[in-house]
């Protein structure tokens, strides 16, 4: 409960925020409120240089309410690299010759959100067109463009396995991300217990060897599984992405919705020629492609094929 006024005390800063919010009905990040509390200062001006520069580098759209995550993900930045402020930090970053920080700067304010079979309904849809394209095609190529730790990539490859003869020898997975940390975790391939959870016992048994470790048990990715993956980094906003085409299938789930619209354009753009005619994209769940018709229709489901005429 808010303490009773007292005519002669000053109003504390969070008291003043929290007056300005009831009068204009504004929502302030909490982290307004705590401030004065940061061990480093973290102004205005911090936030739209972090803003402009993840936006330049990642193509990332942090909107104002990320403020309070921008900064408990950098501070751990400025520890690292014993910076004692945004400003030095920044400032190294930019103008530094070859600032090696660059990457720990980006794997820091990238989200990597996912799980093992995530948006379910994809994956009895990815069987169906593998097992269509195997009676067409030897060789099925698949780009995941947004792999973060690997529960994805993985799953294609469980489904591509599971519902071709030859547990899908033909098809070859490339998983790439922007983020350098996530995917040495997805390369590496061993998930503890509570990340396997959504895998059916059946195929967890098939493609994973389980073992004992002091902090419980850990789950490898069989080399039968893992041999269909290669991975790279790739960063979407890069001129040149080394995939080699024609694609049947491109992952690019959850990582749209950072980007802003003309940005989407752009891939899904370079995405188009890519992909063989009959190809299929499948898109996150939130993630709607209707700005860009011309290039890709929808077939429900979030996933899209080719526009029959691209202009
Ligand atoms: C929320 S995760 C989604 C992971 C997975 N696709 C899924 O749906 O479960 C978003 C991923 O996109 C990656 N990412 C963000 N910006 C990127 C960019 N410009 N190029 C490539 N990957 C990017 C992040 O590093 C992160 O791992």
């Amino acid at each position: 409960m808010t303490p009773p006024e007292s005519p002669t005390r000053p109003l504390t800063l969070s008291e003043r925020l929290a007056n300005i919010r009831q009068a204009s009905n504004l929502s302030f990040p909490a982290a307004a409120e705590d401030a004065s509390a940061r061990e480093f200062a973290f102004c205005a001006a911090d936030f739209e240089r972090v803003r402009k520069l993840i936006y330049d580098k990642a193509g990332i759209s942090l909107t104002s309410a990320k403020q309070d995550m921008v900064y408990s993900r950098l501070a751990r930045r400025l520890r690292v690299t014993g910076m004692k402020s945004f400003g030095q930090y920044l400032d190294n970053l930019e103008f530094s010759r070859g600032a090696a920080e660059w990457e720990g700067f980006i794997n820091a304010l990238t989200t990597n959100l996912t799980s093992f079979f995530r948006e379910p309904h994809h994956f009895p849809l990815l069987a169906q067109y593998l097992r269509e394209v195997a009676a067409k095609r030897k060789q099925i190529n698949i780009w995941c463009c947004a792999a973060s730790t690997g529960e994805e990539p993985y799953s294609i490859a469980i489904t591509a396995a599971d519902c071709l003869p030859g547990g899908g020898q033909q098809v070859s997975v490339v998983c790439s991300d922007l983020d350098t940390s996530v995917l040495a975790t997805a390369e590496k391939g061993e998930y503890a217990a509570d990340r396997v959870e959504k895998i059916p016992p059946e195929q967890l048994k098939r493609y994973f060897s389980k073992g004992a470790t002091p902090t419980g048990d850990i789950y490898s990715v069989k080399p039968e599984l893992r041999r269909m993956l290669s991975f790279r980094r790739i960063n979407l906003l890069d001129p040149v992405w080394p995939v080699r085409g024609p694609l049947d299938v491109i992952f690019c789930r959850n990582v749209m919705i950072y980007f802003d619209k003309p940005t989407q354009y752009k891939i899904l753009a370079r995405f188009a020629p890519m992909l063989q005619p009959d190809g299929r994209l499948f898109a996150g769940h939130s993630e709607s492609f209707l700005h860009a018709v011309d290039l890709f229709h929808s077939l429900g489901k979030t996933v899209y094929a080719l526009a029959a005429k691209r202009g």
